[in-house]
């Protein structure tokens, strides 16, 4: 299904056809070598002091790893993302490697080579949903992730399936429309909160 944005400049297609479905086909696979353009894809986003703070635990529908990171998902998230292709946690690390202080940019960073996944994702054409709807504790606990790195989020990457198979609260939020602030709300130009000159 398609829900390509409203947009009133210009836009390339990864970014104006991407969108956050929930309706994932349970019998697609994602194939490995292309799981990996999705981590190379991260693995060139910038970062400060090229920290590269992100970590991803990687699992595709039908091992281990996917049945761990579905466990930590609120139920409402489970729902829908157990018919993902694969399950990726998303994990940041907390401080700089080469000094050990703290990197107060470490979530922005990863967020960014999240970014570049789901983009990545939009050129081999398979969709992706991110969520923040999980337990990061339950999640350190049954991945041993060390005290200085923290779990962030869950992306649900994998193939549009069928709509109708969606419950109806589901189906109402796969078909509502996408809203997004004006550009005047979220640039500005000589002061903070004045209109941006468009
Ligand atoms: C950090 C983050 C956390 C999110 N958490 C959830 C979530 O737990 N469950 C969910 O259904 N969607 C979640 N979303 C999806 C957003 O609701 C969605 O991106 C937003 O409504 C915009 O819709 P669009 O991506 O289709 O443009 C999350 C998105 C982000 C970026």
């Amino acid at each position: 299904m398609r829900k390509r944005t409203v947009n009133k400049y210009e836009l390339s297609n990864l970014i104006a056809e991407r969108w956050s479905p929930r309706a994932f086909d349970p019998q697609k696979k994602i194939e490995n070598r292309t799981m990996m353009s999705l981590i190379e894809a991260a693995r060139w986003a910038p970062s400060a002091f090229n920290e590269q703070p992100w970590r991803f635990m990687v699992g595709h529908r039908g091992d281990p790893t996917f049945d761990k990171i579905l466990s930590t998902l609120v139920e409402w998230n489970q729902q829908w993302a157990k018919n993902a292709s694969v399950l990726v946690l998303n994990i940041g690390k907390k401080t700089f490697t080469k000094n050990g202080k703290k990197n107060v940019v470490f979530k922005y960073d990863v967020g960014q080579a999240v970014a570049f996944m789901l983009v990545e994702a939009m050129h081999h054409g398979i969709i992706s949903h991110e969520m923040s709807g999980f337990d990061p504790e339950k999640a350190s606990e049954i991945f041993k992730i060390p005290a200085d790195y923290q779990p962030l989020s869950v992306t649900a990457f994998g193939y549009y399936g069928n709509s109708s198979d969606l419950s109806p609260e589901l189906k109402e939020l796969e078909f509502a429309t996408r809203k997004r602030k004006n550009i005047n709300d979220i640039a500005f130009g000589k002061m903070f909160g004045d209109c941006f000159k468009e």
